[in-house]
């Protein structure tokens, strides 16, 4: 069995503040990133790490990535991403290696993710879904609005409350058929906006294909906002007890 895995990284973090792009950030010393990576390759069917990079900072990531090894033997290249993270995953996808029976997509910004939760998917792809995603109940109550409002405070009214027990919030890695995923983008490419998908798994859901949920983990948490930062810095001081 060949996985190969993409983790889309060439996002700026915006709502983690001014500076440096998060992949790079630093987590108790090491850049997210580098754990991010560290993480696929402690699943053992992992054998390559396509890294979608910031596209001005693709030979930057190439060196950080050469100096912090994975401890497994994975081949691991750097592709320069897009302006949003759909175009960063068709870019990361355009590297796929053709023997690959399994494709994970993993945001750098999840760099906790525990291996059970990676081998996990990937086992459910294997076992014959063509897409699997990692999600836990929500925990806050779901308001619907009609649309955004202007910002700056102004009150929003509700137009509705979903029935907590039947919604999900989903993680990643996602996995797929690498063909689901391919046809997926191929006809999705381009789309942008309230169009495009903020997860790889609504596309292929739109070519009509079954998408599967499997338990994820609350250490697969993306780092967002600067309060993330805390947590994931608390957790890895957690593990190394
Ligand atoms: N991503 C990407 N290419 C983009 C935008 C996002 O590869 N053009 C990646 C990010 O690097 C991240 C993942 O997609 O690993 C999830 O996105 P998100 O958490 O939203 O990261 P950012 O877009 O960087 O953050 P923000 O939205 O706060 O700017
Ligand atoms: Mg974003």
């Amino acid at each position: 069995p060949h996985t190969a895995v993409i983790i889309p990284a060439a996002g700026r973090g915006v709502r983690l503040g001014p500076g440096i792009p998060k992949a790079l950030r630093l987590l108790n010393g090491v850049p997210i990133l580098v754990h991010a990576v560290r993480a696929m390759a402690a699943a053992r069917s992992v054998a390559t790490v396509i890294v979608v990079a910031p596209s001005d900072g693709a030979e930057g990531v190439r060196a950080l990535l050469d100096e912090h090894p994975p401890p497994r033997p994975v081949h691991v290249q750097v592709v320069p991403g897009g302006e949003t993270r759909q175009e960063s995953v068709r870019l990361g996808l355009a590297a796929l290696p053709a023997d690959a029976d399994v494709v994970l997509v993993h945001d750098a910004a999840r760099p906790l993710v525990p291996v059970d939760t990676v081998e996990a998917v990937a086992a459910a792809v294997r076992a014959g879904s063509p897409a699997v995603v990692p999600a836990l109940p929500v925990t806050d109550t779901i308001k619907q609005i009609a649309a955004p409002g202007p910002g700056g405070g102004a009150p929003e009214p509700v137009t509705g409350t979903p029935d907590r027990s039947l919604l999900r919030a989903v993680q990643t890695p996602q996995g797929f058929a690498p063909d689901a995923l391919l046809d997926a983008h191929e006809r999705f490419a381009g789309l942008g906006g309230a169009e495009g998908a903020s997860d790889d798994a609504g596309m292929v859901e739109r070519l009509g294909l079954p998408v599967v949920l499997v338990p994820g983990h609350e250490e697969a948490f993306k780092v967002t906002r600067p309060l993330d930062l805390v947590l994931a810095e608390a957790v890895l001081a957690r593990r190394r007890i």
